[in-house]
């Protein structure tokens, strides 16, 4: 709050600053050309340094707004670094290379207490079939992708790859063998295998 009031009273009190002094060499000045004190080139000449003054100060503004936004954001990243872990890593089988066999029973989640998202889920998915999740928005199909990688633990029910439950793996080994290509697909400017790599490793 502090750091926005900063930013909020800095601008317009440059822009004031700059503006009366203009107002003030104009009055002042033109009274001294008017008596033949000074000559109007002189004015116009104070007028440009009055610019050349305050123009700085503008630009001084203008970095410190932007050093206030990478402020907010780093404080943003340091927050989640510092996050602790989530889920318990009591899995002891060391997921190698998995199969792929998938199966969900009677799973039930709720992301807050008796709001339920999936109610009583039971499917079965063999390795190397390629499976389709349709539904309307909403409806609980990122949440499927996030049980299975473990990022929240269900409430009840099980689910199983290759027979085994997830919660019995290492939980690295068990993510290391999931890839999840998110819905905000980044595509750089670079080679299209450098770009799958980096949506893999996400
Ligand atoms: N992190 C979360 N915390 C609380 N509720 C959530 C969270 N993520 C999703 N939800 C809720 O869970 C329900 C299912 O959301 P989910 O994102 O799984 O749906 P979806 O089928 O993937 O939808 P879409 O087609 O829009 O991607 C929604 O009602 C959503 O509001
Ligand atoms: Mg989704």
């Amino acid at each position: 709050m502090i750091r926005c009031g900063t930013t909020v009273f800095f601008f317009p009190i440059v822009e004031i600053l700059s503006a009366t002094s203009i107002a003030l060499i104009a009055w002042y000045g033109g009274g001294e050309v008017l008596r033949s004190e000074v000559t109007f080139g002189v004015l116009v000449a104070f007028i440009q340094y009055i610019n050349m003054l305050f123009r700085p100060i503008r630009e001084l503004a203008d970095k410190f707004n932007t050093l206030q936004m990478g402020m907010v954001s780093s404080e943003r990243i340091f927050k989640l670094m510092d996050e602790g872990q989530k889920q318990d890593n009591r899995g002891k089988i060391v997921a190698q290379k998995i199969k792929g066999d998938i199966v969900f029973e009677n799973v039930w989640f709720a992301y807050k207490e008796n709001e339920w998202v999936l109610k009583n889920i039971s499917f079965k998915i063999e390795s190397g079939k390629m499976i389709a999740l349709v539904g309307v928005t909403g409806s609980g199909k990122t949440t499927i992708i996030s049980l299975l990688n473990r990022f929240y633990e269900i409430q009840k029910g099980r689910i199983l790859i290759d027979g085994i439950d997830i919660n019995d793996y290492e939980l690295y080994s068990l993510r290391s063998q999931i890839a999840v290509v998110l819905q905000d697909v980044f595509l750089f400017l670079t080679l299209y295998t450098i770009t799958l790599l980096y949506m893999i490793q996400v």
